[in-house]
């Protein structure tokens, strides 16, 4: 698979759903010239997100967390592009709001950690974890965007 197929797992929280701000994030990540591969709103369970923040499970605020990411829909969705799981991180910013740069997503949108607004996959290995925790490979679309050869040099 060449570079420009990197997968990430990105997801707007409930927060970010129950602001308005769903048209906003899609619409950098479009513009920034990576592919939508999956999109799904769906009421995540709490055993799903569980599973999704498994890492963090001896956290003190892995219990809270948990309840957040519950509270409402969010929107997973599977994106597509060159390095696009740590340029993605970058476009989302720290994960504390207040440490983020303006001009980025968290930077832009958000105050505090615990209201954040986006997830976004820390690297290539938990991207694939998660997407496979998100997705059923049936629900991953083979497309061609019309403007590739405008993106990528080859
Ligand atoms: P995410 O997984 O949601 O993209 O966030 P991240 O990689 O930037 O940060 P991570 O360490 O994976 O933490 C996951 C989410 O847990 C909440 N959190 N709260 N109260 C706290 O100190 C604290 N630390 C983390 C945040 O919502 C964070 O995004
Ligand atoms: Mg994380």
């Amino acid at each position: 698979m060449s570079g420009n197929q990197e997968r990430t797992y990105l997801m707007i929280k409930p927060d970010g759903v129950q602001r308005g701000l769903v048209g906003e994030i899609i619409k950098r990540f479009e513009q920034k010239g990576f592919k939508l591969v999956a999109l799904k709103f769906v009421q995540p369970t709490e055993e799903m997100l569980q599973k999704h923040y498994a890492d963090l499970s001896g956290r003190p605020f892995f219990a809270g967390l948990v309840k957040y990411m519950a509270s409402g829909p969010v929107v997973a969705m599977v994106w597509e592009g060159l390095n696009i799981v740590k340029t993605g991180r970058q476009m989302l910013g720290e994960t504390n709001p207040a440490d983020s740069k303006p001009g980025t997503i968290r930077g832009d949108f958000c105050i505090q950690v615990g209201r954040n607004i986006m997830h976004g996959s820390d690297s290539v290995e938990s991207a694939n974890k998660e997407i496979a925790l998100w997705f059923k490979d049936e629900e991953l679309v083979s497309w061609q965007p019309a403007d590739k050869v405008w993106v990528y040099e080859d």
